[in-house]
Parts: structure tokens; sequence; C-alpha cells
């Protein structure tokens, strides 16, 4: 069954025009006045309206926006509890740690697998109905083995987009024993958990894990068939970013201080993506990355919610792109951009994040006529409407 969904005002593609078959995303494109044909759960054809062939069904876009479906590359969803008493008293003035983690770490573990699995569902529901149609999800708020295996095991129900992170902080029992710990995150757990997950991920920061520490993650993830990413330079300057280009992981994530060394290492490597989760400095009240730094030395540049109910408690990536444009200065294309083709490439992804034919139909309408309004609007409920794979969600 296709379906034709025309009289779009602005239709953006990341993808370029005339393509017979395009696979991957391309650079920020947009088409004015245009139409889009989704047929077997894949787009079929873009261009003008005034082009488009027939189809079985037709939608009137009304002159609406349509986008390709945000994909959100970094996200903590399987967790219990909540930390809302810790994010007022950051508001009245403390600052972040690293230690709020165990708080969450006693919750999870406490809950029953029924608890987080319905949480997960609610928050995943919750990131479809704002436009979120790929999302990744990591553990961490195990930090044993039955514990970080469940949570990959939950969240695989609902992404293939799996992170292992038994390398969150130092499971509580491990207080003094660092180094066990690490061998239970590379041996065990990982042998545990590495079945449902996709990817290897460690908090690379003071107060969580060091370079070396990070160094062995990585390669013992990468042993059992598991991709690197990295929590890096999160709270201070640190080795996390030369630690996630050397392992050449997908991506750097955070990435609030950095060095010119950190720029460079970046911009020279292999496809090192630098995610970064404005979220997390509007939550904490921290200074913002400086993106256009990044930018301007040719850094692809990813947006994700970083979702999680710690250091940044919102699944939204419309407000992620609106931060990216007024705090961290990046042109409206550019967010919207880093928030669904820059998050494919984080993932290393070739099917979502744009719109060219041969793409995975994953599509939002807004109820605006142009991807600005993301920013422009910020905190108001633009989602006109969702597809995931050709079929309408929302
Ligand atoms: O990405 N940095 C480490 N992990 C999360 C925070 C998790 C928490 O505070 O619970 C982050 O910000
Ligand atoms: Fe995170």
């Amino acid at each position: 069954m296709s379906v034709l969904i025309t009289n779009i005002g602005e239709l953006v593609t990341n993808a370029p025009r005339d393509a017979v078959s395009v696979a991957s995303p391309g650079p920020f494109d947009v088409i004015p006045d245009a139409a889009v044909v989704l047929d077997e759960g894949l787009v079929a054809w873009t261009g003008p309206a005034s082009l488009a062939p027939a189809a079985d069904e037709f939608v009137d876009a009304g002159g609406r926006a349509v986008l390709p479906g945000f994909v959100d590359s970094h996200a903590h969803l399987v967790f219990a509890g909540e930390r809302g008493e810790e994010f007022a008293a950051r508001m009245a003035g403390l600052p972040y740690t690293a230690g709020g983690i165990r708080s969450t770490v006693a919750a999870t573990r406490a809950a029953t697998d029924a608890e987080l699995r319905a949480n997960l569902a609610r928050l995943a529901t919750e990131m479809l109905a704002q436009g979120t149609t790929t999302f990744e999800c990591k553990s961490g708020y195990g930090l044993t083995v039955p514990d970080e295996a469940r949570a990959v095991a939950l969240a695989a129900e609902l992404t293939p987009e799996v992170t292992y992170l038994g390398a969150h902080v130092i499971a509580p029992e491990f207080e003094h024993d660092p180094a066990d710990y690490v061998d239970l995150v590379c041996g065990d757990m990982l042998a545990a958990c590495a079945p449902h997950a996709r990817w290897v991920d460690v908090f690379c920061e003071q107060g969580a894990f060091g370079a070396d520490e990070a160094r062995t993650v990585l390669r013992a993830g990468e042993g059992v068939g598991l991709q690197a990413r990295v929590h890096a330079n999160q709270l201070g300057p640190g080795p996390g970013v030369q630690v996630a280009v050397e392992a050449e992981a997908a991506s750097a994530d955070h990435c609030t201080f950095l060095t010119d060394a950190d720029v460079d290492a970046l911009a020279s490597s292999g496809g090192t993506i630098a995610t970064l989760l404005p979220g997390v400095e509007f939550s904490t009240r921290q200074p913002y990355p400086d993106a256009r730094r990044l930018l301007a030395a040719g850094v692809t540049v990813a947006i994700a919610s970083d979702c999680n109910p710690g250091s940044c408690y919102t699944s939204s990536m419309a407000l992620c792109v609106a931060l990216a444009v007024r705090e961290m200065h990046m042109t409206t294309a550019e967010a919207v951009w880093a928030a669904t083709a820059g998050g494919a490439h984080a993932l290393r992804r070739t099917d979502v994040g744009h719109l060219g034919v041969g793409a995975r139909a994953d599509l939002i309408m807004l109820d605006a006529p142009s991807h600005s309004y993301l920013a422009y609007r910020p905190g108001v409920p633009l989602i006109a409407g969702v597809w995931r794979a050709g079929e309408p969600a929302v």
C-alpha cells in the first residue's frame, strides 16, 4: 500500500535531489512545495508536489513541514525512581556530580522486571509522540551481572540500538576495589550482556573511570563484537575524547570541556561523531559545549537527549534542537540535521536520519511551515503526525 503525502510546505530530506536511491544521510537539504511517496515501509519518491506520482492513499499536509524522524542516539531509559529533589537542589546552587547515579542504581535494583519494562515503555511512547523514531538505550543503573543483563535484555525488546554501560560508575560494593569491578565489567558482566547489545560505552570522567580503565572496557567489548561509544569530557577536561578517537568509537558524547587537541582529534578521526547533549547543560547549569568550534574544525556533530533521571530528564529532541540553536549558536538547519542525520551517523545507521529514496519511511509532520519553528516556537507541541516504517504511529 503506497501513500502520497503532498502539499508539503517544506520537505527536509538530508539527501541529494534527483538521486535514484540514496544509501546514507547527506547534507541538509529541503524541497519546497514538495511531496513524498512511502511504499513498503520505505521512501519511494520525493520531489516537487506538481510532479508527484499517483499512490494508493493520499494525505494533504496543508503546507506543513515534513522532516526525517529524530534519531536520539543517547538515552538511559532502563531505570526506576526519579531524582526531582536532586534537580531542585542543583537549581538552588549545588553542583551536578556523577555520584547521583548511585541513587538510581539502588532504585533500579529494587524494581521488578515489570516495573522497569513499564517505565521504559512509557518513555519510548513519550519519545515517539515527540517525533523520535529511532533511539539508543543504555544499561548502567544495575551494575551487577543480573541487573545489567536484564537492563540490556529489556532495552532490546524495544530498540536494536542497545548499549552495555556496566562501566557507568564503580558499583557501590566495589568502591574500595575498582580494579575488581573493571574485571567484572570486562568478564562475567560483559558475557551476560553482549548477546543483547550492539554497543559498549564507558563514562570516562573524574569520579567514574580513568583512561586506562576505559580502554580496557572498550577493548573487552570489541573483543566480543560490540562497537565503542564513550561518555567523554562532560564534567571537566580529561582523556575521554582521545580514548574515543583511539578506539575508533562511533561517538564521543557530551564534549563539553575540550582542548584544541581534542577538537583536532575529532576532526581527523575516521568517523567519531561529537554528540552534544544540550539538555544536560540546561538541567545541570553547566556551560554548553562549543558547537561552533567543532563545526568550524569540520567535526560531524550530532544532538541527542541523554534522557535519564539525573543529569537531564527530558525526552524532547525538539527542546534539544531549540537549545542547540539558542544556546550553542547552531543554525536551525545545522541543529535539525544534527538531531536526524547526525544521530544516524552516531549510530552508524544509513537507513534513518534522511528521506532519500530507499530510506526507512520515518517521518514527522510539524504543525508549522518550516523546520525552524522547532527553535522559533520552543516548548510548543508541534508534532502533527509521525510515520514509522511507513505506518502512521502518532
Ligand atoms: O550522560 N554521564 C553519565 N551518565 C549520565 C548521567 C546519569 C545520571 O546522572 O543518572 C549522563 O549525563
Ligand atoms: Fe549519558
